[in-house]
């Protein structure tokens, strides 16, 4: 035998040396569920380990999360039924928490990269992503306004970047506009580009009560089963004016991570979705699987498929892994 592959994995040294792959905490969004008022600090049931923070608490999870090395915060606002109408008028509103808080985190640590949510669902009574008609159709160019506006009002707050994740056709160049009108042309967005009509969601919309009234998502999320459809989103989001092309969920759909890498010259992020990181936490907790092995390799096999970016609930963990 001549050609042992085995050789290259004898010992640690020779394992590290030809490692493809490394993971960091400058690869890590982390996803931040940010609740009204003051000093709260609520589990995600479905997702052991993730907490909804006000505002107070949220910056101190800021500043250790800083502090371990991660630098970059996607902050999705938990909105009280009460706060909620047909066209998700909070979301524009300068004095909503969200808006407030978004401002305090920003002038507390210029220096970490805040990304924000622009989508109707969690200020929406139908709990979806765009204006739902009496016929229960979700109208496209009518919400392109509504998110626009939305989008506006979190540029103001000195944010870094815009999350479009509505998977409404024309959003991109839409926020583009708007945005660079009214001087925001520094604001980055990272497109939700590739986002399936997927069942991992479950945990997130319990995290923010955010399901669907009714009906599904199938109308306007991409079907599962499509792999080069991913590629006529990707080509219209870049045209449009994005900054990053995102798929979601990650662990899923690796293979489309992996064609929209081949395919872009943009940086690729991955969303390592709720129902994603619930799997490895409950097997874990059964006992089951090493759930820090398992949560390293999730990670890392994101970042192996292409993925630049990965926004992951273990974020903070994983950095704590990292550092060890
Ligand atoms: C909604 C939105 C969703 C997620 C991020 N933004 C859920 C959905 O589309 O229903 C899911 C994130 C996750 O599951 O971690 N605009």
């Amino acid at each position: 035998m001549l050609i042992r592959p085995r050789r290259n994995r004898k010992s640690a040294a020779i394992r590290e040396m030809v490692e493809e792959t490394t993971l960091t905490t400058k690869d890590f969004i982390f996803p931040l569920f940010l609740l009204e008022g003051k000093n709260k600090k609520v589990a995600v049931d479905s997702m052991p380990g993730i907490y909804r923070f006000t505002v107070d608490l949220m910056l101190k999870e800021i500043e250790e999360c800083l502090q371990l090395g991660v630098k970059a915060f996607d902050v999705f606002p938990v909105v009280e039924e009460k706060h909620k109408d047909k066209m998700a008028s909070k979301s524009a509103d300068e004095n909503f928490f969200y808006i407030k808080a978004l401002k305090e985190i920003k002038s507390k640590f210029p220096e970490a990269c805040i990304m924000t949510d622009v989508a109707m669902d969690p200020y929406s009574t139908d709990g979806h992503d765009g204006i739902v008609d009496e016929n229960g159709n979700i109208l496209n160019d009518e919400t392109l306004d509504v998110l626009a506006d939305m989008a506006l009002v979190q540029a103001e707050t000195g944010i870094d970047i815009i999350g479009p994740s509505d998977m409404m056709d024309g959003r991109v160049e839409f926020i583009r506009e708007v945005l660079d009108e009214n001087g925001f042309e520094n604001t980055s967005i990272m497109s939700y580009c590739a986002k399936y009509a997927s069942a991992f969601y479950g945990p997130f919309r319990d995290a923010l009560d955010s399901a669907p009234k009714s009906g599904d998502k199938k109308t306007y999320q991409m079907n599962p089963a499509n792999k080069y459809e991913a590629l006529i989103e990707a080509e219209l989001d870049a045209q449009e004016g994005a900054d990053f092309l995102m798929v979601k969920p990650a662990l899923a759909y690796l293979d489309v991570i992996h064609l929209l890498k081949e395919n872009n010259e943009l940086p690729i992020a991955a969303y390592n979705v709720s129902g994603e990181y619930s799997l490895v936490k409950a097997a874990a907790e059964k006992g089951w699987l090493d759930g820090e092995a398992a949560m390293m390799e999730s990670l890392l096999s994101i970042k192996r498929a292409g993925a630049d970016v990965i926004l992951s609930y273990f974020a903070k963990e994983a950095a704590q892994v990292l550092r060890k």
